[in-house]
């Protein structure tokens, strides 16, 4: 069928067919398909909407575009698990989770993005070890499975290779804000990543693309159903999005903070509880432990005999970081040469956090990219950031900037008070947890 008459069956608010989401598939892929043609339909998709059912379409659809990655010639051993994040500001989740779970007997090929708009990301965060290749050949990837049980790398070109050129589009035609066509985009590279099971960490909150409660709940719920329809077993948590996570953004700052983490030096709470039950969901989800409360048990042996560290560092030496990087990171991780304390301008509690303004300060520090071919500072952010809640003396650190020079640093530290709210009454706490989906 012509294009357009595809596009026209959408337009109309009518319900496209499998072998209507194929041919657009594979008209992204051999570039039958012109970009306008492909914008026209994405944006008939995002104002028709998409059913459950060809939302599962186009993600099985997407999936098969490229390679599946097919683990038998690794002869790995163990369930294979991975998380996935909607997106946050300073979400280092991964980068301990994926550890936790290879000591605790799984196996996490895990396939992660570059920083999106405010929202840091996985692979930026290790781009600052040296030497870390987020883009081994397969030899290297299965050896690195074999002896970590973990490896975070980016995506390679045969995986999905249908949403990555439909994402392209959609991200210069204000298409990217869909639920169908976000299910469709982060599932088709988890499907084809041949997991066995699936976490997803829906934030919600300021930071979060989902900044409402109902938004969250209606994206996680067609993650879940779509995923499981697919043939993907996945769970959700929704997570509290609305300050940042930890302690640090900053994509070295973030890798310092989850080895500090990882070697028990200090683990801020909400970061702990997100980890330990992301963490602990998969387990049960791969069979490797009975319940909850046995999966939590596991989480916390792997964290506190130092086995989940030992599983980082030789992930990070598999993939051709150095060999002593957890004994030395301070030395390994770029440092940025300007680092100033932001102060409390009066006494009080913090109440609230900008949590997006703050993701796009670390952007403005040269953090994030502006433009998709940026090269990113990955030494700049902030550091001991305050938690919602806290009280404060006037004069008290907010948090540390590290910035590339002076002028940054000062720019920084002038609006960053401006993005915590500092009142004379402690607020009400949110929990980090907000809400558990299951299939
Ligand atoms: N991440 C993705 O991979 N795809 C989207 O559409 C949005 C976030």
């Amino acid at each position: 069928m012509l294009a357009q008459e595809i596009i026209r069956i959408k337009r109309d608010g009518q319900t496209l067919a499998r072998s209507h989401i194929d041919a657009f598939v594979r008209g992204l892929v051999d570039g039958s398909w012109s970009e306008g043609q492909a914008a026209a339909l994405a944006m008939a998709m995002y104002l028709k909407g998409m059913s459950r059912t060809e939302t599962v379409d186009l993600t099985q659809a997407m999936t098969h575009s490229g390679r599946v990655m097919d683990w038998r010639a690794a002869h790995l051993h163990g369930p294979l698990l991975d998380k996935h994040s909607t997106g946050g500001v300073g979400d280092k989740v991964s980068l301990m989770l994926a550890p936790i779970v290879a000591a605790c007997g799984g196996v996490v090929p895990m396939i992660s993005g570059r920083g999106l708009g405010h929202t840091g990301g996985t692979l930026d965060k290790l781009a600052s070890i040296p030497g870390y290749n987020t883009a081994p050949d397969v030899a290297t990837l299965h050896r690195a499975l074999q002896s970590a049980g973990c490896a975070i790398i980016g995506q390679t070109a045969e995986l999905a290779p249908a949403d990555r050129r439909l994402y392209g589009i959609r991200d210069v035609t204000a298409t990217v804000e869909s639920v169908p066509l976000i299910t469709a985009s982060i599932l088709s590279k988890k499907l084809a990543a041949g997991l066995q099971g699936l976490v997803m960490d829906v934030k919600v909150g300021n930071g979060a693309f989902a900044d409402s409660l109902a938004m969250a709940t209606t994206l996680a719920e067609s993650l879940v159903q779509v995923a499981n329809s697919a043939g993907l077993p996945t769970r959700a948590w929704l997570t509290d999005m609305n300050q940042v996570l930890g302690s640090a953004c900053g994509n070295a700052l973030e890798v310092q903070e989850a080895v500090n983490f990882l070697t028990d030096q200090w683990r801020e709470p909400r970061l702990l509880e997100v980890t330990r039950t992301l963490s602990a969901e998969l387990l049960v989800m791969g069979g490797l432990a009975a319940d909850d409360a046995q999966a939590l048990q596991q989480v916390d042996a792997a964290l506190d005999s130092g086995r989940a560290l030992e599983q980082f560092a030789r992930m990070v030496t598999a993939l051709g970081g150095p060999a002593d990087f957890c004994q030395r990171p301070g030395h390994y991780l770029p440092q940025a040469p300007v680092q100033l304390p932001v102060l409390a301008p009066h006494d009080g509690f913090v109440a609230a956090v900008a949590t997006r303004d703050i993701g796009l300060a670390v952007v403005e520090l040269g953090g994030g990219r502006r433009q998709a071919s940026d090269t990113i500072d990955t030494r700049v952010g902030f550091s001991q950031f305050a938690q919602l809640g806290q009280a404060v003396q006037a004069g008290e650190l907010l948090a540390v900037v590290h910035a590339a020079d002076a002028n940054a640093a000062e720019r920084a530290c002038r609006t960053l008070p401006g993005f915590l709210q500092i009142t004379p009454q402690a607020p009400v706490g949110s929990p980090v947890l907000i809400r558990r989906l299951l299939a």
